[in-house]
């Protein structure tokens, strides 16, 4: 049974205009709203409230969704989709993003595991499905960053290009309009474009201001794949297991504060401001309306200054938030060794 919509599709009048919205234009000629909805609802926001926030975001003028199997509530915002193309939305006028789960990297499952989200989101088609990260590694649900799978393996790369195959075929046969990838490396990245047939479209990857990752962010854009921003505003409620004392956190840095204060607004939207603005394509999470409401609007309303731009250049920290530490596949390993940081891809 379909849930009620708290918010009707129709334009609410405090929204904004989507056709205002900027966008990106991706190397196959495709335009991609330049910010979208996040909604990985982690352990604090339930399936049922990831759906409403996605009704309650589209009638404020979001038409752009991050989903992924793994966040558990595919089926819940296909039931508030399938209302919304009921009550006239068109599906051409989203933009909805998937990502393939780890646990379903093998031979003939990737074809399956796209149908599925399809039929879970209600939506004939997906413009983007990715692969969530490069490695079979399952992990159950909110398990301890301690936790490994018996299976789980480095990154090989003839593995992953049988799972990019697949990936491909998504493309011929019109079940995904783009593909791409998630949580990848330069190194990494490199060897998927020597060997794609079709290269990815975008590439998901952590970005905030205190995470700018500016040599690999320049590599992607180099190769004319799109960068979409993951936790752009820090993952300021991320669950406990997922910090280390080490953290900083955005949205509470001076200079993203200041800003904020001199526009009025939250340092949430700063971050989501710069981040357009930089040219990644931000996907926040957020289940209360004033708030994605305020992210939307900070992408069409006035610029950042330079000045504005080169002060949150100058604050990177280098800080990585998912780090990943559940996808290593031996003892007394460290997170780095997902991320290459030498060049070199640990074995
Ligand atoms: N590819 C990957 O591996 C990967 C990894 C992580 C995340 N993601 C995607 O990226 C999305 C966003 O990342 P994230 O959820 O980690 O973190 P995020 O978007 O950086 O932060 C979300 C948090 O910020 C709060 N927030 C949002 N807008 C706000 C505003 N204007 N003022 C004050 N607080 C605000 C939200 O609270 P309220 O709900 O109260 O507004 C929520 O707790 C995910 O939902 C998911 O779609 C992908």
């Amino acid at each position: 049974m379909k849930p009620p919509l708290d918010v009707p599709f129709s334009a609410a009048t405090d929204g904004v205009d989507p056709t205002l919205v900027p966008a990106r234009t991706l190397y196959t000629g495709s335009r991609m709203p330049a910010i979208g909805l996040g909604t990985f609802g982690s352990d604090h926001v339930s399936a049922d409230q990831i759906a409403q926030a996605v009704a309650g975001a589209i009638g404020a003028g979001y038409r752009h969704l991050d989903c992924a199997r793994v966040y558990g509530n595919e089926e819940q915002i296909g039931s508030v989709l399938d209302s919304l193309f009921e009550s006239g939305l068109r599906r051409d006028e989203l933009w909805i993003t998937s990502k393939l789960w780890n646990d379903k990297h093998g031979e003939d499952e990737v074809i399956a595991s796209c149908r599925q989200s399809i039929a879970d989101l209600r939506c004939d088609y997906l413009d983007a499905y990715l692969v969530h990260w490069p490695f079979p590694n399952f992990h159950p649900p909110g398990c301890t960053v301690e936790s490994r799978s018996p299976n789980a393996q480095p990154y090989i790369h003839d593995s992953f290009m049988k799972t990019w195959r697949q990936m491909e075929m998504l493309v011929d046969l019109g079940l995904a309009r783009h593909i791409g990838t998630s949580n990848m490396t330069v190194r990494k990245l490199q060897l998927l474009l020597r060997d794609a047939r079709i290269k990815p479209a975008v590439n998901e990857m952590e970005l905030h201001p205190h995470f700018q990752q500016p040599g690999f962010f320049e590599f992607v854009r180099a190769q004319g794949i799109q960068p979409i921003g993951y936790s752009p505003i820090g993952s300021p409620q991320r669950p406990e297991r997922d910090r280390t004392p080490d953290d900083t956190v955005d949205i509470e840095d001076p200079v993203i504060v200041g800003i904020a204060r001199r526009l009025g607004v939250h340092p949430a939207v700063v971050c989501i401001k710069w981040a357009i603005q930089r040219g990644q394509v931000p996907i926040p999470q957020s289940a209360t309306r004033r708030n994605y409401l305020a992210n939307l609007r900070g992408a069409v309303s006035e610029p950042l200054t330079d000045d504005d731009m080169r002060a949150i250049a100058a604050i990177d920290r280098n800080c990585r938030l998912i780090k990943g530490q559940v996808f290593l596949w031996k003892d007394n390993q460290s997170w780095e060794d997902l991320w290459d940081l030498n060049g070199a891809i640990a074995q």
